[in-house]
Formats: structure tokens, C-alpha cells, sequence
């Protein structure tokens, strides 16, 4: 089941900027997803990536090594405090936006790589949002998703029971997160080589969604 309402724009920036010191603590549950779908994407040395929702800038540590000497990665991100402790972590270009209103001429990306953040916008942008990650990518780009999705075993779907009833009753508690599923989006966006996996970490379920841009 896919919940539409969500926080609002300002209340995410508010809630990230108040996050970022706590965001490393979600590792225990999302590492592998992140090290997973990073694996899916397989940056290539001279590429250029968008991270969009950048946050605290672990994937773009890892995504600029790969791309480095001549490539680059931008990270993006609403909240100026999560950006502000990417730009501690490490020397990278950062662009504050809202991945809805990305600011890249088409055609600027090899690769996009997003990690739970869609799962927080309202499901009725999500399709604009993926035409314009079609936009910024050139032909034959990748694109990968990760997002908070629905229970695969018993530990995942109880986790995720109780998840949606505390967002229920306060969205914000979840930081905006709801499960969601979508691969079916990014097909209908017109996204080709569609692969979904889901990984399983004390008990969140995360979905990984690589595709290319065809
Ligand atoms: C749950 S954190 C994930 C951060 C990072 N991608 C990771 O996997 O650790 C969500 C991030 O998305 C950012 N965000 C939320 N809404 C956004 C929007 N509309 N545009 C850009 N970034 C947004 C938040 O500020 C936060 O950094």
C-alpha cells in the first residue's frame, strides 16, 4: 500500500536540518541497501553524477573516488545543515535545490543515484520527478533508486506495519518516509533495463531500482 500524503516541503527541510547530526545512526538498517544499489550504478572513473539528496555525504565519498581524476559528482540536497556536514566530510561541488526543480541544463549525467528520498515526497510528483531525471541523464544513463518499502518476510512486514501506523498518526516521527514501490514508476517514466531488488536489514525492507535511460 502506497501512502500519498506526506510532509511538506518545509517541514522535510526543517526535519533534515534537525536530522543530519542522527542521520549516520540509520546505517544499521540501510548500509547494504546504499552499498548494494552504489554496486548497481557501478560509477565509472571520468563520469558525471547527481546524488540527489545528497544528506550527510557518505554515498558521495564513495561515488566521487570512483569517479575521480576527471569526473564529478554534485551532490544535492534541501537542507543546508545536511549539506553542511557533506561539506565537512569532504571537498566536493553541493548544490542546495529541490530535487522537484532540478537546476542542470539535459543531458549532464551518466548517472543519478538517489537514497530515500522519494520515498518522503508525495507520491503525485514522483512521476514529474522521474521525467526530469530522464532530463538531466544522456542516453544510455542510470539511474538508482532507493527507497523505505513494503515487508518481504515476517520480520520486514511487522516492522512495517508498525511503521505506518506511527506515520498515521505523525508523518513527521517518520521523517516524511512511507513504503513504497517503484519500479512500475520508473517503467511508465520510459526507463529501460528495469532491475528491482530488495534488501532486508534488522528487519527494514529497503528497494533498490536501477534502470537506464534508453
Ligand atoms: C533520509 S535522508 C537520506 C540521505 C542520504 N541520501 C542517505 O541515504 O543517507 C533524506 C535526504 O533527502 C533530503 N531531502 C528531502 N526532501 C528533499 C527535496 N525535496 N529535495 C532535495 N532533497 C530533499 C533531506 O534533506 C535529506 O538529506
Amino acid at each position: 500500500m502506497i501512502i500519498n500524503n506526506t510532509i511538506s516541503t518545509s517541514a522535510a527541510r526543517h526535519f533534515y536540518n534537525w536530522w543530519a547530526s542522527w542521520q549516520t545512526w540509520v546505517d544499521y538498517s540501510e548500509s547494504r541497501a546504499r552499498k548494494r544499489a552504489l554496486d548497481l550504478l557501478a560509477p565509472a572513473s571520468g563520469q558525471r553524477i547527481l546524488n540527489a539528496g545528497v544528506g550527510t555525504g557518505q554515498t558521495q565519498a564513495h561515488l566521487q573516488a570512483a569517479v575521480t581524476p576527471a569526473g564529478m559528482v554534485v551532490g544535492l540536497d534541501l537542507s543546508p545543515v545536511m549539506l553542511h556536514h557533506t561539506r565537512v566530510r569532504l571537498h566536493t561541488p553541493l548544490c542546495e535545490a529541490d530535487v522537484r526543480h532540478l537546476p542542470f541544463a539535459p543531458a549532464s549525467f551518466d548517472g543519478v543515484f538517489s537514497s530515500f528520498v522519494l520515498d518522503l515526497l508525495p507520491f503525485d510528483d514522483l512521476a514529474g520527478l522521474l521525467q526530469d531525471f530522464q532530463r538531466v541523464l544522456k542516453p544510455g544513463g542510470r539511474i538508482v533508486l532507493v527507497s523505505l518499502t513494503e515487508g518481504i518476510n515476517a520480520a520486514s512486514r511487522l516492522s512495517m506495519a508498525l511503521w505506518k501506523l506511527v506515520y498515521r498518526v505523525s508523518p513527521i516521527a517518520c521523517g516524511g518516509c512511507r513504503p513504497v514501490q517503484l519500479a512500475a514508476l520508473v517503467s511508465q517514466a520510459g526507463f529501460c533495463q528495469i532491475v528491482r531488488e530488495v534488501v532486508v536489514q534488522l528487519g527494514m525492507p529497503s528497494e533498490i531500482v536501477a534502470a537506464t535511460r534508453c
